[in-house]
């Protein structure tokens, strides 16, 4: 029986021409063996002038013909649930074959590569628009590596020894000493998903969150790879990254968290303290806190900040870290409750006409003009800038279910949470299709087709085609993102 064959006919017809796009159009081949999808399937556009036709591809002159790590982590989850996890396992020793080797960025892995007959081509960042490097890329590299192999029981894989080396120079590149105790990962702007100046640099939420992920990840595949082989060296790799998980974790639960009555302590704090033991250790202004935090978190939502920076926190919400936060449980049951809470009680701004806002509130006015440097695809309520991404939405799917369970305190919210992710399904699964698939949406509600937006774009495909799997067809799947826990790999990290 076909995958989709038990579905009404319309939505039958949709999933099938989706699995037909990521297939038949996406999916990329490099000496014989699929191996990734591109980030968008190039569309010929016919034009008519002074009786004339000319063809030409948009976008064919950027990358979007390239395999981005990013983009194709939904691609590579459907995959694994779809039974086809050599495709995934060609995909992570292609993007291995090219982590760099050169001694300014030893352990990095590239945000996408172009595929020739002959050839790959991998962009670090050198040929970027901006020149921006994408942190993201090499963390989600290790994330995917170990979903893989849970997910496969392919550990043989990870115990091979270029993989174990490729480990080790991801570890290296994270734990050296630098000049600052916190144990954040500080970036360029730009540096993740938001590729573009959006005052996203320091320490931006979401390449936190993927450090903590990639931190337990790769403590796991070394483990689990070497077995009782381990080396001196590599157990002490392990423990001091064991070690930055848990002060990482530590400091985004006491610095980014924030609820109602977090809010209310900032504002009434003294400023200009000194020493080890002061309340304010960032010197934040009671100015800075914004009035909209008031309805935003009402008195029983909670989330994550954007970013902590001397004498600014970023008060906007990201909607990919902090999904990812709770997939990957970094934040613990309660708060996970109190983000899906939140997300709730402000769909309206963040499901809108389509699911889901990237950031909110927009960057405005001078400060559009100041942080983005004048970006015209980032001007208020457009792209990256408080945009709506259906790329996202199976995040949350995964987020929210993977927590369902009869015992759990979520259940008696449960049927609430189902409606909400059923209603955003719906959406896309009336939208897409008839807006070609299209990457973004602009607007307050999302109602637009992205001013620049691609058509055709893969992981907009693919996140239907996720959502649909985790809602409808298999829902037993929603444990796939699930990573070990800090606890399992200290008690495995102490039996050495
Ligand atoms: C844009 C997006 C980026 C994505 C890329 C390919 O640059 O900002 O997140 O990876 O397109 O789709």
């Amino acid at each position: 029986m076909s995958p989709t064959a038990s579905l009404p006919n319309t939505s039958r017809t949709i999933l099938e021409t989706a699995r037909h796009l990521l297939y038949n159009q996406a999916l990329v081949y490099f000496q014989g063996k699929p191996i990734g999808t591109l980030a968008a399937i190039p569309q010929k556009v016919r034009h008519y002038s002074n009786g004339k036709v000319t063809v030409s591809i948009p976008g064919e002159d950027l990358n979007y013909t390239e395999v981005f790590i990013r983009d194709n982590v939904p691609s590579m989850l459907y995959f694994l649930v779809d039974d086809r996890p050599e495709i995934v396992r060609n995909f992570l020793d292609i993007c291995l074959s090219l982590q760099s080797q050169q001694p300014q960025t030893a352990g990095i892995f590239p945000t996408s590569f172009h595929v020739s007959p002959t050839k790959l081509t991998a962009d670090y960042g050198q040929r970027a628009i901006g020149r921006v490097v994408s942190v993201d890329a090499t963390l989600w590299w290790l994330i995917l590596a170990q979903v893989y192999c849970e997910w496969t029981q392919d550990w043989e894989w990870a115990g091979q020894e270029r993989v174990q080396q490729g480990l080790k120079q991801f570890l290296r590149l994270i734990l050296h000493p630098g000049f600052r105790e916190a144990p954040t990962l500080h970036v360029p702007d730009g540096a993740f998903m938001i590729d573009r100046p959006l005052d996203v640099w320091g320490a931006p939420l979401e390449i936190q969150v993927l450090l903590y992920g990639a931190l337990l990840s790769t403590t796991h595949l070394i483990l689990q790879g070497r077995g009782p082989d381990i080396q001196a060296d590599e157990q002490q790799q392990v423990a001091q990254s064991l070690d930055l998980a848990i002060r990482l974790r530590r400091y985004l639960l006491k610095h980014y968290w924030l609820n109602s009555r977090i809010v209310q302590i900032l504002r009434r704090r003294p400023t200009d303290l000194y020493g080890d033991q002061i309340v304010n250790e960032y010197n934040i202004r009671t100015e800075t806190i914004p009035h909209w935090l008031q309805t935003w978190l009402g008195d029983q939502g909670g989330y994550l900040i954007g970013n902590v920076r001397t004498g600014r926190l970023d008060f906007r919400f990201f909607t990919l870290g902090n999904c990812l936060a709770a997939i990957f449980d970094l934040l613990p049951r309660p708060q996970q409750k109190a983000l899906f809470h939140l997300i709730a009680r402000n769909r309206e701004e963040l499901f809108a006409e389509m699911p889901l806002r990237i950031c909110h509130p927009p960057l405005d006015d001078e400060d559009w003009r100041n942080k983005t440097g004048f970006d015209p695809k980032n001007k208020v309520w457009c792209y990256h800038n408080a945009g709506h991404w259906p790329c996202l939405f199976w995040f949350l799917v995964i987020a929210i279910l993977r927590q369902e369970s009869p015992t759990d305190e979520l259940a008696a919210d449960s049927y609430a949470y189902h409606r909400l992710l059923k209603d955003g399904y719906e959406t896309l699964l009336a939208r897409l299709p008839e807006q070609q698939w299209a990457e973004y949406f602009d607007g307050p509600t999302g109602v637009w087709i992205g001013q620049e937006a691609r058509a055709y774009q893969t992981w907009t495909i693919t996140s239907l085609l996720l959502s649909e799997h985790l809602l409808i067809r298999q829902p037993t799947d929603k444990h796939i993102m699930n990573l070990p826990s800090l606890g399992s790999l200290i008690r495995q990290q102490r039996q050495l």
